[in-house]
């Protein structure tokens, strides 16, 4: 059994022992797999699903025969289900990063009196990051323990470990994270992105650590140096704005030449990248440095100052817009959160050691990355730019404070918030739509030895009942009945994320199925290949809690053209909702989805008003599938309809 290790500052040493991912039992997971698209397909469409999981389920078959392969699998290694996720998940993804696939967290808004100002603050920023991840590769961070449901357990710390020392590399088909030793002496330097140019800042001079000062006075340099128009280099960081195919076909180009292949492996082996940004000329606000951070405003803009396969980037702008842009494949949101909270924690807590005057003492200049062009990659320069333009001009962001209420007053109806805050988004998604449809909510299994996430599926039959029920003014349910809905709706998505959260979930477990079949080199099951199975994947509604503890919120992409992406920051008094759509759907707007979702918050807390006092059955039962009865229903009301498109 893997091992992981704490060891507290003070010498103790504790050790957890942390089981590994089950594997579900396969009836359970063919039965929640109907329970859960039963409601969101056509009844002619689910009957045919239903005779072919029947089949695929019975015994002797198919089903049978990858689940014994799984356990197999499981027996073998310490985690069944992370290879085919991370591939899944991320790898085979062919999709730009920016947007598509890159969360932003996004800083409190800075008042820098000037450059300068905005300088000594990254320099202390990058002393943050030296200090945590000294902690890292020290092995001193404290084991994270579960918070909210279940409570209480050691979680698994390996995302930490891979904060800083990976890289991902676009490959034609498949790309690959690459694992940097951690602690490694190749590993001592950070990138400066300014101007669209790349420095090296070596943070190790002549076996010296570079103090804050001397950090300050590197990049007083780099600033300088970038200003130099006569050295100005090609914005070579837009290569990495496009998808992934494009950029390896793009890299494979530049390696034929020696300068690019050497500025290529510093890049790709640094600790982090610093974006010093220009002020983009933007008006300041949530949502337009939420923007700032997820695409950069594009090529005219910083979309260029970026290098966006490094999974910490950190972005200081001169109008204060600061913030970090993840590749997200080696970590989650929340190990995010845990890190950057620790630097704005350390950054506001820990006086910046520079006193007035910079460093004097004689440090090399920092080195800018040279490039070799030719008229074939200014072409693919040219091209990056102008799909990043697309994807810049496509995104439609609202960042949202509801504040009439916060997690408070959703505990003291002895609801879980989280919960609570799910059926709202299904409530918002029915009123601008009219239908329920595949919802992704990431449920944490850090409980499992190197466990990431699998699927809360949070369009269940019962929130379907209770949307249909606040919605449809012909069902003319009393208060009383439509509160027994809104309590089935919540228990219904407790025990599911109860399931999820313990590796259960079904969507890992079909994953699992589904690659082994391909590694067995079987025909597709047609499980797998069925319009159903399509549309359970087709994630409209992609959602995602990033709870913080300090001025901060993240925000991420929608994950198919027609969708929703809508991360959430529940706080004491309010809570915060990033909501992210494309333009270019006829189907959403985010502006409609944030005013849908803050009705439906107001009527769900006048509902839980009228009812007197909760009702008994307020704790969850234990976890099971989901039952579900249901059919889709209503038509978009007049006030939600989509304007300006
Ligand atoms: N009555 C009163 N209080 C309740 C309650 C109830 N019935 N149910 C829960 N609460 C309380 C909890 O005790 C907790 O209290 P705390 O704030 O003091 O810790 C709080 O409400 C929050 O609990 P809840 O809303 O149920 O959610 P959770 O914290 O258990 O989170 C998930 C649920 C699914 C979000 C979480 O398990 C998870 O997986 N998080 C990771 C998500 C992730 O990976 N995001 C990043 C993706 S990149």
């Amino acid at each position: 059994m893997p091992i992981l290790e704490r060891e507290p500052p003070k010498g103790r040493r504790e050790s957890y022992v942390l089981p590994k991912v089950p594997v579900p039992p396969l009836k359970q997971t063919l039965d929640m797999y109907l329970s859960c698209m039963k409601h969101l397909v056509k009844e002619e469409q689910y009957q045919k699903t239903k005779a072919i999981v029947v089949k695929f389920g019975e015994p002797g078959g198919t089903g049978e025969l990858l689940q014994k392969k799984l356990l197999e699998r499981s027996d073998k290694t310490y985690n069944w289900v992370y290879d085919y996720w991370l591939e899944d998940m991320y790898l085979n993804q062919r999709l730009a990063l920016p947007v598509n696939s890159n969360p932003a967290m996004v800083f409190p808004k800075q008042n820098f009196k000037d450059r300068k100002d905005s300088l000594r603050f990254a320099a202390h920023l990058i002393t943050g990051v030296l200090e945590y991840k000294e902690r890292i590769d020290t092995r001193v961070l404290p084991v994270d323990f579960a918070r909210g449901q279940l409570a209480g357990t050691p979680l698994c710390m390996k995302q930490y470990y891979r904060l800083f020392n990976t890289y991902r590399l676009p490959g034609h088909k498949r790309d690959t994270l690459v694992i940097h030793k951690p602690g490694s002496t190749e590993q001592e330097h950070i990138i400066v992105a300014c101007k669209n140019q790349f420095f090296v800042l070596d943070l190790v001079v002549n076996k010296k650590k570079l103090k804050e000062m001397d950090i300050l006075t590197q990049l007083e340099k780099i600033v300088k140096m970038a200003e130099n128009s006569e050295e100005r280099q090609p914005p070579f960081g837009l290569l990495t704005s496009d998808g992934r195919t494009e950029w390896a076909q793009a890299r494979e180009v530049l390696i034929k030449d020696s300068v690019n292949r050497e500025s290529l492996a510093v890049i790709e082996k640094c600790l982090c990248v610093l974006c010093l940004d220009n002020p983009s000329g933007m008006e300041v606000g949530d949502t337009s440095r939420a923007l700032l951070m997820l695409h950069g405003g594009g090529h005219e803009k910083m979309g260029a100052n970026r290098w966006y396969d490094k999974p910490m980037q950190f972005i200081v702008g001169e109008d204060g817009v600061c913030g970090t842009v993840c590749e997200h494949s080696p970590f989650e949101g929340i190990v995010l959160v845990a890190c950057t909270e620790y630097l704005m924690k350390f950054m506001t807590g820990s006086p910046s050691k520079m006193g007035r005057a910079t460093s004097v003492s004689e440090l090399p200049t920092p080195a800018r990355l040279l490039w070799k062009t030719t008229p074939h990659i200014q072409d693919l320069l040219k091209a990056s730019a102008e799909r990043l333009q697309r994807l810049v001009r496509d995104l439609d962001m609202d960042v949202h404070k509801f504040e009439v209420y916060g997690k408070e007053f959703i505990k003291k109806q002895k609801m879980s918030p989280d919960a609570y805050i799910q059926v709202a988004l299904q409530l918002a998604f029915y009123r601008c739509n009219g239908r329920l449809v595949s919802t992704y909510e990431s449920a944490s299994i850090r409980r499992f030895h190197e466990g990431r996430v699998d699927n809360i599926r949070s369009a269940t039959s019962e929130a379907l009942a209770f949307v249909k029920a606040m919605t449809d003014e012909k069902a003319s349910l009393s208060d009383s009945e439509k509160m027994k809905q809104l309590w089935d709706a919540i228990n219904a998505q407790t025990n599911y994320t109860i399931t999820a959260i313990t590796g259960l979930g079904i969507d890992n477990h079909l994953l699992g199925l589904r690659e082994i079949a391909q590694e067995l080199k079987m025909e597709r099951p047609e499980i797998f290949t069925d319009e159903t199975y399509v549309a359970s994947n087709q994630f409209i509604l992609s959602t995602s809690q990033v709870p913080t503890t300090v001025e901060m919120f993240c925000c991420y992409g929608p994950v198919v053209p027609n969708g929703y992406g809508c991360c959430y920051n529940p706080q004491s008094d309010h809570l915060l909702f990033s909501v992210t759509s494309f333009h270019g759907s006829t189907e959403t707007c985010s502006a409609v989805f944030i005013k849908a979702l803050d009705e439906g918050l107001v009527e769900m807390r006048d509902l839980c008003r009228k009812s007197n006092k909760p009702q008994s059955s307020a704790a969850p039962a234990a976890s099971k599938a989901v039952v579900n009865n249901q059919g889709a229903g209503s038509k978009l009301p007049s006030t939600l309809q989509k304007t300006g498109k």
